[in-house]
């Protein structure tokens, strides 16, 4: 099929790249021309393993183009919408400003047929209000909410095998046709079995957020959990072991540590509540502020961990901090717990100096103030104590002999609790986890 995706930012140049590998012509279109040039040479703007792969080669094969002219929209048949919703300034909910100038953008390049494709993850009630922008538009093109459930550092991945396809459609022969034409669109994916969910766009985009909200409480749940441990000299990754074995409960996503962040969770979970709050349902969702709030306090309590081992003098301590990237195999630093760390502890005078396999760049860009050094060995130098808060594989595999030749004094926090407590402390470190004795 011949494609649009509008937004290439970490959903869309995804996309893009993932519907040209499965044989579909594409252009992506962005508004930002560093990034368009950067995608035309080939390269991913940002780190995303494989990525990199799959514009080299369908840019090769000549199915894949990118574009700051959205008029070059003009002759696909699917406009795919993947800009951002970012938090509003100050407050809870979403802004929709991208979406809806991507949707009044394209209007003008439609022809009668063409369908346009919600990816982007909206307020509840957003595809009916643009779905009546399309039809007073007079361009005969309908609107479907397909959301999007790729993970960084996988996004490849799960965009070329999603474990399920949602469809929000509207009723009658539009609506069967919007399916037609996405069933086309993923017919690879369908091959393959994946499930697919034919639903009004309210669902739809319902599903989205309803993923993520429950995603963030059990991670919260968790959290909570570790702190309760905290008090009462119990461990909370025997805990998460032990009830993950019930499979009703499942072991994934119980990590407790410094929490969740990245550009999709924290702010999802407050847009919702916000929404939830125009809906005059506030109280059914309030809980995720409570999600919200305990995931915050994981930062805190990161922060105090380290003050408290520091034995309450943090000036001018060297803090080795490991990882800045929100989690492994990424280089976004949106909503970082590891990021805002190292704020915190570099505003309590310590000389923070941080390092990361990818996330340094962007690190730099919103805080130039910290210290980083792009070698591990470097950070752990003479370090006071160290504290690792991104669970890169480098990390988890360091040698805690080796490690501790490097550093001034054998302290370590694991915020992630990925290391081994008995090998670090067999080799002379207090090693501290979150929610562990
Ligand atoms: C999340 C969802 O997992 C995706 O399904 C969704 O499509 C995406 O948001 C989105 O809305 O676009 P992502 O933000 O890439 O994906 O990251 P996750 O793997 O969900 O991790 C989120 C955060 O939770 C990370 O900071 C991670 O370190 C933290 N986390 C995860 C924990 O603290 N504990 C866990 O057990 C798991």
């Amino acid at each position: 099929m011949r494609i649009s995706v509008i937004g290439c930012g970490y959903l869309g140049a995804v996309h893009a790249a993932s519907m040209a590998e499965l044989g579909h012509e594409v252009i992506g279109i962005d508004v930002d021309p560093g990034k368009i040039e950067a995608l035309s040479a080939g390269k991913a703007p940002f780190f995303e393993p494989g990525l990199g792969d799959i514009l080299t080669s369908s840019m090769k094969s000549g199915r894949l183009r990118f574009s700051t002219d959205i008029a070059d929209a003009k002759g696909a048949q699917v406009h795919f919408v993947a800009v951002g919703t970012p938090q509003k300034r100050g407050e809870n909910a979403a802004d929709l400003t991208y979406v809806d100038a991507a949707v009044n953008g394209l209007l003008p390049h439609l022809n009668e047929g063409d369908l346009i494709v919600g990816k982007s993850t909206v307020p509840v009630g957003t595809a009916a209000r643009l779905a009546e922008v399309v039809a007073a538009s007079g361009t005969g093109a309908t609107l479907a909410w397909n959301p999007e459930f790729l993970r960084e550092g996988f996004a490849v991945k799960d965009t070329i095998s999603p474990d399920r396809l949602v469809y929000g459609v509207p009723a009658g022969a539009a609506g069967e046709r919007a399916k037609d034409q996405l069933d086309e669109v993923y017919a690879a994916a369908i091959a393959n079995e994946t499930p697919v969910v034919v639903t009004d766009y309210a669902t739809a985009e319902l599903v989205k957020v309803s993923a993520n909200a429950f995603l963030a409480t059990k991670i919260s749940f968790i959290n909570a959990m570790a702190e309760i441990a905290e008090v009462a000299g119990a461990d909370v990754t025997s805990l998460a072991d032990a009830i993950g074995y019930d499979a009703r409960i499942g072991r994934r996503f119980l990590n407790a540590g410094v929490g969740f962040g990245g550009g999709c969770l924290p702010k999802d979970i407050r847009a919702f509540a916000a929404r939830a709050e125009e809906l005059g349902r506030g109280e059914s969702v309030r809980f995720l502020l409570e999600v919200d709030a305990i995931n915050m306090r994981r930062r805190d309590r990161m922060v105090d961990m380290v003050v408290e081992s520091l034995g309450g003098q943090v000036y001018q301590k060297k803090v080795a901090v490991l990882g800045l990237a929100f989690k492994p195999d990424s280089d976004d630093v949106r909503d970082s717990p590891a990021l805002d760390v190292a704020v915190r502890l570099n505003g309590l005078g310590a000389r923070v100096i941080a390092t990361d396999p990818e996330a340094i760049p962007n690190s730099i860009r919103l805080h130039p103030q910290l210290g980083f050094a792009t070698d591990t060995h470097d950070a752990l130098h003479d370090a006071d104590i160290v504290v690792l808060v991104t669970e890169w594989k480098d990390y988890r595999a360091l040698d805690p002999v080796e490690v501790g030749e490097l550093v001034r004094d054998k302290v370590i926090i694991d915020g992630r609790n990925v290391l081994d407590p008995v090998a670090w402390r067999a080799a002379g470190w207090t090693y501290r986890g979150m929610g562990r004795p």
